[in-house]
């Protein structure tokens, strides 16, 4: 790993990247004229702990039903002079100390004790009208009690995720703030946690803003709240944070990676067994607790939608040992040509929002994504694109059983503000934390920078670092995004894929929608393609909007039989293009979005589903099931060639 790998991904587990070091600005004027040891520089770093695999280690789950105060102006969080309490080392204010009134005569205008509750993990909009589209902040507050295991042990409370902005307290203590809707975050609670009742106090504020990422509009519903599971992790004094577990780029017998440990006792032996192949290898850490590990093996059998083989791979140090079931396979383009272990593949996809529509609210558990790869599944699928945004752990850990390849997302959406540099490095936290969770996934194959973000100098320089980020963190994974197509004047029915990110990609991947929002279905029938690059052609996203159950003619919107005839004229389309290797479209079911107000039809939902609210398959998917049917018979021929 290079100097700069090694600096990105310790960053990364350490979290320093988020240290803010927070000076009262009003103390800076106040020093300029007050003697220079009466200036209080108010630090509180707030750094963030990473942990690997969490469900793997020692966890108290935190899940359940929390009390909570909705805080549309924010009384809990800042003074009437709108200063944030908790910038004072000795808060006098602020929903995070969780008082109670204790004399009749005290002035306390809260109490979580006498607070409604919301389940955890669940979005608020989902859970209460009076939430649907309630946007700002929510505090969540969670009494707990717990006993160490081993007295010499550190523990920590970790976040599945939350959206958008969260501001952790335990006991009264800020442990520390979480950017980024989509992605975990960890701290240290070792010297906080007492006897008794633990009082952990969450603030989530998910109001969107122009510098965020993603930015102030999107296409899906702003779900808000705590997401994602909490758990208290209980580990080692010196425990093994991170590992890299994965075959070389490009190797079919060679795994490397590295292990890092966290704690007092830096340098120690390490351990990496594999038992099903009589593999064990050793290696020392060095002064920072990293090493990298480099395991030859005979015999491997590769991991494969067909044959999702994974094994018991056992990491173990002097201190701490964590389990992990782990395949491994290789990825990479040749040419026009994706090759897993070597083969050429057809993506079979089909792009999926973190939704049970069914249910309602973002999608979070294992039983969730077991409905949703399941469809997937039903599609004859052999991939799935996560869109926009991370999903949760249990997705990429399921599509490893499943036998499915999986692109994940950077919430890099649409109008992004390019030239902000907070912006960037948000950008580049929440991908490095995306890398992070699931660089050990076989099933992962692609990190996307992006989604149809408008070509500008600043826009292909915002992506082009998110991409050399991501090779720095993990080479053996393929970049894209969803990039841009255009036409020329003169010719429209001529489109060209030509985008200034293409050359930074391995596959040339775009969003299209000649048949619904550029003319009709039949216009698909008089398209050509003009794509110049010698890389894998993928389409990213196509389709049109139907209600499940309306029927009618293919000539009228909105029926099952229009959008039957759209999927029926797309593929033919797209499979005319030379260098076509796969193909999600838009979407695998319904889901909320607040941009989506046509009465009776749409009511705030983008119908653009194979799969209705309801659960119900519309004819388009049957349409997609045939095509993908052809196309694994296609390619299994190829091979039997060979
Ligand atoms: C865009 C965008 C999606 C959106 C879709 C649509 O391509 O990437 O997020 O939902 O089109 O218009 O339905």
């Amino acid at each position: 790993m290079s100097f700069l790998q090694q600096t990105i991904s310790n960053l990364a587990s350490l979290r320093i990247l988020n240290t803010y070091i927070q000076i009262n600005l009003l103390d800076m004027k106040r020093l300029l004229i007050i003697p220079f040891f009466i200036f209080t520089l108010q630090v509180y770093a707030q750094t963030q702990t990473l942990i690997t695999n969490v469900l793997g280690r020692q966890t108290f789950s935190l899940n359940g039903k929390w009390n909570y105060i909705i805080d549309p102006y924010e009384t809990g969080y800042y003074d009437y002079r709108y200063k944030p309490f908790d910038a004072s080392p000795k808060p006098s204010g602020g929903f995070f100390l969780d008082r109670h009134q204790t004399d009749k005569s005290e002035l306390l205008e809260y109490d979580f004790n006498q607070s409604p509750t919301l389940i955890v993990p669940r979005d608020w909009n989902s859970q209460d009208d009076k939430l649907f589209y309630y946007e700002g902040t929510i505090w969540y507050r969670r009494l707990f009690q717990y006993s160490k295991n081993n007295p010499d042990n550190r523990v920590f409370v970790h976040f599945g995720a939350a959206n958008y902005e969260t501001d952790v307290y335990l006991n009264g203590k800020k442990l520390g703030k979480h950017i980024g809707g989509f992605t975990p975050f960890a701290y240290e609670i070792t010297s906080i946690l007492k006897e008794g009742d633990n009082s952990l106090v969450v603030k989530v504020d998910d109001k969107r803003k122009r510098e965020a990422v993603p930015t102030l509009n999107t296409d899906w519903w702003n779900y808000g709240g705590i997401t994602r599971d909490v758990n208290v992790v209980e580990v080692p004094s010196t425990f093994i944070s991170d590992y890299f577990i994965q075959l070389k780029k490009s190797s079919k017998n060679l795994i490397a990676g590295y292990v890092k440990v966290n704690g007092v006792k830096k340098s120690q032996k390490v351990k990496i067994e594999i038992p099903e192949l009589k593999s064990t290898s050793e290696f020392t850490t060095n002064d920072s607790g990293y090493v990298k590990i480099e395991i030859p093996l005979k015999k491997l059998d590769l991991w494969s939608p067909s044959n999702p083989k994974l094994y018991q791979v056992n990491i173990s140090s002097e201190t701490d040992k964590v389990v992990e079931k782990i395949g491994f396979r290789t990825i990479e383009t040749k040419g026009s040509d994706i090759l897993l272990n070597g083969q050429s593949i057809f993506l079979r996809g089909i792009c999926i929002h973190e939704e049970n529509a069914i249910r309602g609210g973002r999608a979070y558990s294992l039983e969730d994504s077991r409905m949703l790869l399941g469809w997937a599944k039903e599609l004859n699928c052999n991939y799935v694109r996560l869109a926009h945004y991370p999903h949760n752990e249990y997705m990429a850990r399921l599509a490893d059983e499943m036998g499915i390849l999986v692109w994940e997302e950077n919430p890099v959406y649409w109008t992004i503000l390019w030239d902000n540099k907070e912006t960037f490095d948000n950008a580049q936290t929440q991908l490095t934390d995306l890398i992070t969770r699931d660089k050990n996934r076989a099933s992962v194959i692609i990190w996307s920078m992006a989604n149809e973000t408008p070509v500008s100098e600043a826009r292909t320089n915002f992506l082009k670092n998110l991409a050399a980020t991501a090779r720095s963190l993990d080479d053996t994974r393929l970049i894209s995004a969803a990039m841009e197509t255009h036409t020329n004047p003169g010719k429209p029915l001529t489109k060209i894929v030509e985008d200034p990110f293409a050359p930074y990609v391995d596959i040339v991947n775009f969003n299209q929608y000649v048949g619904w929002y550029d003319g009709l279905p039949e216009k698909c029938d008089q398209i050509t393609w003009e794509i110049k690059y010698d890389k894998p052609v993928m389409i990213s996203e196509f389709g049109g909007g139907c209600v499940q159950g309306l029927h009618g003619d293919a000539q009228t919107r909105w029926t099952e039989e229009f959008q039957e005839d759209l999927y029926k004229r797309t593929l033919n389309m797209l499979s005319k293009i030379p260098q076509f290797r796969g193909v999600t479209p838009w979407i695998l079911c319904d889901f909320r979005s607040p941009k989506r107000l046509l009465p009776n039809v749409q009511d705030g939902w983008n119908r653009k589903g194979v799969i209705g609210e309801n659960g119900t398959k519309k004819k388009a998917f049957f349409v997609l099931k045939n095509f993908y049917n052809q196309m694994e018979e296609k390619y299994s021929l190829k091979e039997k060639k060979k």
